[in-house]
């Protein structure tokens, strides 16, 4: 990376803006992601699987983008647990709730739009943070402060 930009970033101003969200970030749509994801899920439910999270626990989706792992997210923590989503682009989180709506997944779900760079929650909110595929979009100036902000969100210990 480069002075302050990210790689994607500068392809996002290409004038293809390859797959885009509102917000500007390459190959980020919600539909495209659902093809990135079907394609790559074994991969990715085996890795969430194998991440410690556990039943009850209350979990973080950093960067939700279509919400794709938002239901093996919830599988994992179950009925006594929640999870949260926030992402930057209001399409993407506009299509997690629809998507949201038409599932009955076994615990509460809630997401909204917001930053990695300020999340919304306070000190040790969650037992545990995911994110996925989003910190390659933050700049050199940004990444160190957004791990400081998912670390915030996670209690100690977890
Ligand atoms: C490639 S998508 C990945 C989405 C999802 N995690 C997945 O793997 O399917 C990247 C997502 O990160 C979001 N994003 C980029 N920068 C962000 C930031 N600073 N805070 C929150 N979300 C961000 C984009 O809006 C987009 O939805």
């Amino acid at each position: 990376m480069t002075e302050g930009r990210s790689h994607l970033h500068d392809l996002a101003r290409d004038p293809r803006r390859a797959h885009a969200t509102a917000g500007g970030h390459a190959v980020s749509a919600a539909g495209w992601l659902d093809a990135h994801f079907e394609a790559c899920r074994p991969e990715y439910e085996a890795i969430l699987g194998g991440v410690g999270i556990e039943p009850g626990w209350r979990v973080l989706d950093a960067g939700c983008g279509g919400g794709n792992f938002l239901p093996r997210l919830a599988g994992l923590v179950g009925p006594t647990g929640a999870v949260a989503a926030v992402d930057l682009a209001p399409d993407n989180v506009a299509a997690v709730r629809a998507r949201l709506a038409a599932l009955a997944l076994p615990c509460p779900v809630e997401v909204g739009v917001g930053s990695l760079l300020r999340l919304p929650y306070p000190d040790a909110h969650f037992d545990a943070a995911w994110c996925a595929n989003v910190l390659m979009y933050l700049t050199d100036d940004e990444l160190p402060a957004a791990l400081a902000e998912l670390r915030r969100v996670v209690r100690l210990g977890a």
